[in-house]
């Protein structure tokens, strides 16, 4: 058996060699230098410093060579993978560096772009009139009250004291549900929730209904087939035409604001008597400008009608016309809009585009 080698001298061993250490060493150099990228780097760090590079290689032949040459070819290859670790270290941060800067430049946030979130939903503003108005009503003790939109004729009609033949009865002003004798309207007004809410509650009775009613207009800048009213009715004993104008003057200066001048001006409706239009005092031009296009220089805007219960409802009813009175009134919703809010086109109120609704979302 042979004793160990002493003389043995580890530049013998291939992998140890002096010039090929040197030459891994410049390779691995080389290979990091050219890596552009994070991944890059990470393949060339396998290749010059993994299990298989041949540092790793020259480090396993160090324990094959005797105890009195380990010692010089460990420092060699200590060295050589000394250089090659610092080298990819270094050339790890500097890639770092580079990514972060990429990012921050790449994923900039600009906090002053217009914002491209989903727009919400918005309530329609006839939906938020509505509420104003149905929350002043609860909020003066009365109800609120709802009717079909599908109404039977006699509702619409008969039980408000429409004459047989009068106009509003023929087929030119109202939809009637076919067959012909259905007995079925689309309503007309509000009105029949009067005759509705006699029946089902009874006097004393203080109830508004807000709603869609239909007429058989075309379809232009201020008219539509569908549009909504808020209908008010309080039947009690004692009730005069001055609680009509106190309640409408509340309404008036809730929806338009403080200040605003109402006028009950005569009218006629077959379910009221005496029966008025109420006017607003016109926004515009306060009944300055004869030429003003808001009001046709009249001063006034029309907004809706209103009147003492004529008694022959009352009586439709069941009610005793000599012990209770009352008033009602009748106001369009959309019309209300257009002079309130600037609305110049009234089909904007039903094209569903959320950027019109949006004006007036934020109003509660
Ligand atoms: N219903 C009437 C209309 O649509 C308005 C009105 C309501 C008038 C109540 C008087 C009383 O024009």
């Amino acid at each position: 058996m042979s004793g160990p080698n002493t003389s043995y001298d580890p530049v013998e061993v291939a992998a140890l060699d002096p010039a090929q250490l040197e030459q891994a060493v410049t390779d691995a150099l080389a290979a990091f230098d050219a890596a552009r990228t994070l991944d890059e780097l990470k393949a060339a760090r396998a290749a010059h410093q993994g299990d298989k590079s041949p540092l790793a290689l020259a480090n396993r032949e160090i324990g094959a060579l005797p105890p009195s040459a380990k010692a010089e070819a460990g420092k060699r290859v200590g060295q050589a993978r000394g250089k090659v670790g610092q080298a990819l270290k270094e050339r790890q941060a500097q890639l770092e560096a580079e990514r972060d800067e990429r990012i921050l430049v790449e994923e900039a946030v600009d906090v002053t772009l217009p914002t491209d979130r989903q727009p919400l939903g918005r309530r329609h503003p006839v939906e938020l009139m509505a509420q104003r108005v149905a929350d002043l009503l609860v909020g003066m003790g009365w109800e609120i009250a709802e009717g079909p939109e599908i109404e039977a004729e006699w509702f619409n009609f008969d039980a408000l004291n429409f004459d047989e033949d009068h106009p509003a009865r023929q087929m030119q002003d109202t939809f009637y549900i076919a067959p012909e004798d259905s007995g079925l309207v689309l309503r007309t007004h509000t009105s029949p929730v009067q005759s509705r809410s006699l029946l089902e509650r009874g006097v004393p009775l203080y109830v508004g209904a807000i709603g869609r009613v239909y007429r058989t207009d075309d379809l232009d800048a201020t008219h539509m087939p569908a549009f909504h009213q808020i209908e008010g009715i309080a039947v009690d004993e004692g009730i005069t035409m001055a609680h009509l104008k106190g309640t409408l003057d509340r309404l008036a200066t809730e929806l338009f604001g403080e200040g605003i001048i109402t006028r009950l001006r005569p009218s006629f409706f077959p379910f009221t008597e005496p029966s008025a239009e109420m006017d607003l005092r016109c926004f515009v031009c306060r009944g300055a400008d004869p030429d003003c296009r808001a009001c046709s220089g009249t001063g006034w805007i029309e907004w809706g009608g209103c009147g003492m219960v004529n008694r022959n409802v009352l009586t439709a009813a069941g009610v005793d016309p000599d012990r209770y009175s009352g008033f009602a009134f009748g106001m369009g919703i959309d019309r209300a809009l257009m002079f309130r809010s600037g609305v110049s086109d009234m089909r904007e109120l039903i094209e569903g585009d959320v950027r019109f609704d949006a004006q007036f979302g934020l109003e509660v």
